[in-house]
């Protein structure tokens, strides 16, 4: 009988990965514990045949197709009356704690360079600091506080974060949310693979591996059993965020309302996109479907196209809230969604056994995006809302998103105010 170790010998040859047992001689026996079972684990099959497709991407249907304008509503442009008609609607299904929140937080946040998980970014002001999980939190109380519930919160994590994370949640007393109402799921990953087509190592025992992409988020609510225990308790919408926008409504009345007046199952917020060329996904039709086209996929063609009163056709930008009923979440777990190739500068553990950082990107990073589902069902809702008031994240330390410029908006609302007289 092999053993595990001819075994992970075995599939590294099959795959031409050989290289990932180089210093295997050279490390202690939990070294080559660790090493031997991640090979056993990884899906050699799955990552090889991505590489090898993303050459041809085209051929699949999601990425190309007939592209046209989506119908999209303005929030300022809303009457008063219909304004307080969906926020009725909405507000009832929050009270009847009908609403779970789910926060993706697996990203790497690679952009920030910032050594931990993104969430425990603390943003300093007036002497004091607030981290983006104590703004979330305190979103999330006013909430409770005001309906008299406790919202069922669901915070996505990745292997590589989720033991940092939680151990600053439990640190923070969760920032006095109740505990028993956060529930933490681990996302899958994908091994990294340089543009040669070999896997390597980030330490001489481990093979680098990163999350999978936040289109994740479907199947690992369910594999966690999460969308049974959601209709468990009547739980009719979710709402999908990310964890760098300070100003994000993780729940909104007036959004669910108008998603449940206008029956659809899913919606999403977006913001105007000012430069028509500015790289950020945008929504629009493929195939008659809603879709959003990521920044890569977008013609400048089409990023300039005007409507015939002048106005430009793809201007909805995606700010990564969504809302969804439970019933399209679980379709949408269903769904193998596509993968998107990104070009990412990873260091790696050299033939000498040295970490060796590049000088630009050598690798490929496959991603699945939350929004890819959305082309799986016949139409959405797109509420355009104003970036000043809902839109704030935090991205890098340059550019247009930076922790500067998300305080100035969160001060200008007077949250900053609002969090600090927060009883924790
Ligand atoms: C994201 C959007 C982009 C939008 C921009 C606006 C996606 C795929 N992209 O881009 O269309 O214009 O925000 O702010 O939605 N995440 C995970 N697991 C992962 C990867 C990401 O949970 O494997 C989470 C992140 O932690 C973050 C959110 O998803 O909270 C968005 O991911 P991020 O990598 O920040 O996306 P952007 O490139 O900023």
């Amino acid at each position: 009988m092999m053993n595990n170790y001819e075994k992970a010998k075995e599939i590294l040859k099959k795959y031409h990965q050989e290289k990932l047992l180089y210093f295997y001689d050279e490390l202690n026996e939990n070294e080559k514990e660790i090493l031997i079972k991640q090979i056993l684990s990884l899906n050699f099959e799955k990552i090889i045949s991505l590489y090898q497709n993303s050459y041809i991407l085209k051929k699949y249907e999601e990425y190309t197709g007939e592209i046209t304008p989506i119908e999209h509503y303005e929030k300022q442009l809303l009457t008063e009356e219909e304004k307080e008609k969906y926020e009725k609607i909405g507000e009832k299904a929050i009270s009847k704690n009908q609403v779970a929140v789910v926060t993706m937080a697996g990203g790497q946040g690679s952009r920030l360079g910032f050594k931990g998980p993104k969430g425990t970014y603390e943003l300093k002001m007036d002497g004091r600091s607030i981290s983006l999980y104590e703004i979330l939190c305190n979103d999330l109380k006013r909430v409770n506080e005001k309906y008299g519930i406790t919202l069922n919160w669901y915070i996505m994590t990745s292997s590589e974060n989720h033991m940092a994370t939680k151990k600053y949640l439990q640190e923070h007393s969760f920032f006095g949310y109740p505990k028993s109402n956060i529930k933490f799921f681990i996302q899958e990953n994908l091994p990294l693979i340089k543009v040669d087509g070999s896997l390597f190592l980030q330490e001489p025992y481990l093979i680098k591996e990163a999350s999978n992409g936040n289109g994740d988020v479907f199947k690992s609510l369910q594999r966690y059993g999460f969308l049974d225990e959601m209709k468990k308790n009547k739980i009719k919408y979710i709402s999908f965020g990310g964890i760098d926008n300070i100003l994000l409504k993780n729940v909104d009345p007036l959004f669910i309302g108008m998603m449940a007046n206008k029956k659809k199952e899913i919606a999403s917020k977006t913001i105007f996109k000012k430069d028509p060329l500015e790289k950020v996904a945008v929504y629009c039709k493929k195939n008659g479907r809603p879709a959003v086209l990521d920044y890569e996929d977008i013609t400048a063609e089409l990023s300039v196209k005007k409507f015939k009163d002048g106005k430009y056709c793809y201007r909805d930008a995606n700010m990564v809230s969504h809302l969804m009923t439970l019933d399209a979440v679980k379709k949408a777990a269903r769904i193998d969604l596509p993968y998107h190739r990104a070009y990412k500068k990873n260091a790696f553990v050299n033939e000498e056994g040295m970490k060796e950082v590049p000088d630009g990107p050598n690798t490929f990073k496959f991603e699945n995006f939350i929004f890819d589902s959305f082309y799986h069902f016949k139409d959405m809702l797109l509420l355009r809302v104003n970036e000043d008031e809902e839109f704030a994240p935090i991205k890098s330390f340059n550019g247009p998103y930076t922790p500067e410029t998300a305080i100035e908006k969160y001060k200008k609302l007077n949250y900053w105010f609002l969090s600090q007289n927060m009883v924790t």
